[in-house]
């Protein structure tokens, strides 16, 4: 398989603070690869560091072989780069529908055919078309904010926490569409619920103290009850 996303000894500072201290990872194309470690450890400031958000200060970020780590948000988003923040990013006073068309990058016959699909997949988005983002429930917000970025021709998907602060059910709702997702996209997850981790992912990385000092599939970590125990506060 082909490796589509390469960061490579990443450093990144946001004001004084030192905060990515050397992470290297790779992602397979075709595959979901979990970015895992305890909170605080830098998964989040990885993801923004991917998106230029916080541009990596040393360090290089490769994508489909090309350096983006000094490009801005914008044009990395065009190279076909998603990301589903984690406090999803959702307009509260615009409609479900406004929330997905401002995303749209391009209005062609393909974005329509996967926004269908997508809405099949969520059909709480579907009810609730013409109702501002505001009144969705947490999960419902989850799912927009994955729509939102699944509507687009993306490579690959950034995904944080998708499950954090959702009742069990939604998780699993989410769980499952980020399932179907797999098979159409590549997909790095920050995910704590290991359940999940495991269910959908086919590698890792561990990252403590803003480095990444852990790797291997996900079949390795179910396994390796030190390295849970370690880094993640379970076992
Ligand atoms: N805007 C910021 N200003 C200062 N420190 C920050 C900022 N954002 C994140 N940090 C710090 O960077 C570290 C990593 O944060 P983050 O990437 O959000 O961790 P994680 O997602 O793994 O929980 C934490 O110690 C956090 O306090
Ligand atoms: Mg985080």
């Amino acid at each position: 398989m082909s490796q589509l996303l390469k960061l490579n000894d990443v450093e990144t500072h946001i004001g004084q603070y030192h905060i990515l201290q050397g992470v290297s990872l790779e992602v397979k194309k075709g595959e979901v690869t979990v970015l895992l470690g305890r909170n605080g450890a830098g998964k989040t400031t990885t993801l923004r560091t991917i998106m230029g958000l916080n541009p990596a200060s040393k360090g290089r970020v490769l994508f489909q072989g090309e350096e983006i780590q000094s490009l801005p948000t914008y044009k990395i988003a065009k190279k076909g780069i998603g990301y589903v923040p984690e406090d999803q990013g959702i307009f509260a006073e615009l409609t479900v529908e406004e929330n997905i068309r401002v995303a749209i990058q391009k209005d062609t016959e393909e974005t329509a055919e996967r926004m269908n699909w997508i809405l099949n997949l969520f059909p709480d988005l579907k009810k609730f078309w013409k109702k501002p983002g505001g009144l969705l429930s947490g999960g419902q917000k989850q799912m927009l904010s994955i729509a939102r970025a699944y509507v687009n021709d993306n490579q690959l998907l950034l995904i944080d926490e998708p499950s954090k602060g959702l009742a069990p059910i939604m998780v699993e709702k989410v769980m499952e569409s980020i399932l179907q997702m797999k098979n159409q996209t590549t997909i790095v997850l920050v995910e704590q619920n290991f359940m999940m981790a495991s269910t959908i992912g086919d590698c890792f990385y561990i990252i403590d103290d803003g480095r990444t000092v852990s790797q291997g599939t996900m079949k390795q970590l179910k396994e390796d009850e030190n390295m849970k125990r370690k880094y993640l506060g379970i076992a």
